[in-house]
């Protein structure tokens, strides 16, 4: 089974999908910027999935441990992140799910400079890498219902069609339908998605609203 590093997984939308991971067999490895924290925070996800699942590390230590990456930090951290972790990265996977939110106005798209918060991402961390977005639709509430799938899907933005498959597969891992969603540059939309959601969150006083794509039962 692969290894799978969650850089910020300390966080809520991290820890949901590193214990779903987890209890698919994945090798689930917490990071965050302190590796005491990471080691706690796998600590108590272990002591509540009542097995030996996850480890925790300072997140180049994880990324470097890992065959494949995911980001999952607030967007004002995503390129400080990125750059402690570049070389560690190198020839593999990276799954982007950073909002590139500005508080407060978290219910209001905001268009990032380099078009997409995902395509930052690949700039960043160079041609060596492979970033795929996914999973910025997903609520963190939803995640930590580990009895239960979520009832969403999950738009799979990649320039690769290895890497979207590759990355599909932890989608169904986790629970949700993986969508085709073209190339990396659609990821604007996606991650422009959020913040809808936010909104429509409190417009119908609910948590967790998602998206559905339909048509495709044909
Ligand atoms: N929450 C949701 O429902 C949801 C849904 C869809 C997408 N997302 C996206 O997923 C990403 C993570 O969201 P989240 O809710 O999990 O965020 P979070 O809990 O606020 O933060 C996640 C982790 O990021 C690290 N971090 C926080 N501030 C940082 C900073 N200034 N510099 C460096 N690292 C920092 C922290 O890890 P350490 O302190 O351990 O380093 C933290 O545990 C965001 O981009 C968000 O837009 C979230």
């Amino acid at each position: 089974m692969k290894t799978l590093a969650i850089l910020g997984g300390t966080g809520k939308e991290g820890a949901g999908l590193a214990m779903r991971w987890a209890l698919k067999g994945y090798q689930v490895v917490i990071g965050s910027r302190e590796a005491s924290k990471a080691e706690t925070r796998a600590a108590e996800m272990n002591a509540e999935l009542a097995g030996d699942y996850l480890t925790g590390m300072a997140n180049a230590a994880a990324a470097a441990a890992a065959d494949m990456v995911i980001l999952s930090v607030p967007y004002s951290a995503q390129q400080a992140t990125l750059a402690s972790v570049r070389e560690n990265c190198r020839g593999k996977i990276l799954i982007d799910l950073t909002v590139p939110l500005r508080p407060p106005e978290i219910m209001a798209v905001n268009l990032p400079a380099g078009g997409a918060a995902a395509l930052e991402a690949q700039e960043i961390l160079g041609p060596d890498v492979t970033v795929v977005a996914a999973f910025q639709n997903v609520s963190a509430v939803k995640l930590r219902q580990l009895d239960r799938d979520v009832d969403c899907d999950v738009l799979v933005c990649a320039d690769s069609e290895a890497a979207r498959a590759a990355v599909s597969d932890l989608v169904t891992a986790a629970g949700m339908r993986a969508i085709d969603a073209g190339p990396l540059k659609n990821a604007v939309a996606a991650e422009s998605l959020t913040p809808i959601l936010l909104h429509i969150n409190r417009a119908y006083k609910v948590k967790g609203a998602g998206i559905r794509i339909t048509g495709l039962d044909a």
